[in-house]
């Protein structure tokens, strides 16, 4: 239908693509037509199932695997005049452990992926929106983006190089009136938790000496699994993106550059813009995570509590 916007999504297998997907697909006013794609369509049941009736009519699969010249380029002149309004750039993978025990492919495995991956998609499908004066880029980022976490410092870089390069591409691209936004949830309960756990107990971290070892697995991990647990969202609150009741990145018509899905995290990101020499940040995570771990849970429970209430409508301002 014409007057449908066109809205790609990577990695909707599952998680968040998959939720943004159906929820889009599923839209009352049937403004959207979405092309939800996945590296490998065997995984494509849960999708199906989810979207009910709207797949095959606001809903189509294609195959797309971000990190392959090849596949980015085939599904894109598969679409008709390669004609996309919204790009989300969602499908991304984790990494956490020592790095001494990480091998550098493995590292560049997760920049190809959650950097050069989506690099990709916005080269391929960015040429037609500057064309016809108008789109959309949605880039699925992460709190780890904007402030990293130590054990997880390869995939928070890989965030950070996404934040930077999309602030220099969104001034760029407001001149042909395509807009740039980040979303930045924090913990969120999909498979992406679920292999990460997985991966850390098929793992055996040659090459770390014990003390990190032991700092990795006795000290960050119960701390994560704690976070998770009392922060976590559902793929939903994301695909709404919801900062304030009425606010959602996707159908706004002057979406925020940044949205934090999180108001847990809001504070977090304001101690790193309050003290500009980092230190401050740097040493109140050292303090919580190895020198106040049994304290944690406690903390995290006073501030879950605490969020409930004045700091969830807070937004940082520069002042
Ligand atoms: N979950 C969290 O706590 C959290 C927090 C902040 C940000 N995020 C971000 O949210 C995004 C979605 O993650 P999720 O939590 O929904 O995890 P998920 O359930 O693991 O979903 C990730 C999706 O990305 C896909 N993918 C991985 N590599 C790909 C490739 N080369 N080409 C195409 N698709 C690929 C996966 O497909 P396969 O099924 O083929 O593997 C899967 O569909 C990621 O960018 C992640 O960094 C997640």
């Amino acid at each position: 239908i014409p007057e449908q916007k066109v809205v790609l999504i990577t990695g909707c297998s599952s998680g968040i693509g998959l939720r943004m997907a159906v929820m889009l697909a599923k839209d009352e006013r049937k403004r959207y037509h979405v092309i939800a794609t996945m590296r490998d369509l065997k995984r494509k049941d849960k999708l199906v199932q989810a979207a009910g009736d709207a797949y095959g009519k606001t809903l189509s699969l294609a195959v797309l695997d971000v990190c392959s010249d090849e596949s980015v380029k085939q599904c894109i002149d598969g679409i008709k005049d390669r004609h996309v309004d919204v790009l989300i750039n969602n499908a991304g993978i984790g990494l956490v452990g020592p790095i001494e025990s990480i091998p550098i492919e493995e590292m560049k495995k997760v920049f190809e992926t959650n950097f050069f991956g989506v690099i990709r998609m916005i080269k391929e499908v960015m040429p037609g929106m500057k064309k016809r004066r108008g789109g959309h880029i949605i880039v699925v980022s992460s709190v780890m983006g904007l402030q990293a976490v130590v054990f997880n410092e390869i995939y928070s870089a890989s965030k950070f190089a996404m934040e930077g390069f999309c602030e220099g591409l969104a001034v760029q691209l407001i001149a042909f009136n395509v807009i740039v936004s980040m979303i930045e949830p924090g913990p969120v309960h999909t498979e992406f938790e679920l292999k990460t756990i997985r991966d850390v107990r098929e793992k055996e971290y040659p090459g770390a000496d014990p003390d990190t070892i032991n700092y990795f697995k006795n000290v960050y991990l119960p701390g994560a699994v704690n976070i998770f647990e009392a922060f976590g969202q559902k793929p939903d609150d994301i695909a709404k993106v919801r900062s304030r009741a009425d606010f959602k990145v996707v159908e706004s018509s002057s979406p925020r550059f940044r949205n934090l899905t999180n108001p847990m995290y809001t504070p977090i990101i304001a101690l790193k813009y309050a003290d500009e020499t980092g230190t401050l940040s740097v040493h109140a995570f050292y303090h919580m995570l190895f020198n106040m771990g049994p304290l944690m849970q406690v903390c995290v429970t006073a501030m879950k509590f605490l969020s409930c209430g004045f700091l969830r409508r807070r937004t940082i301002s520069p002042d």
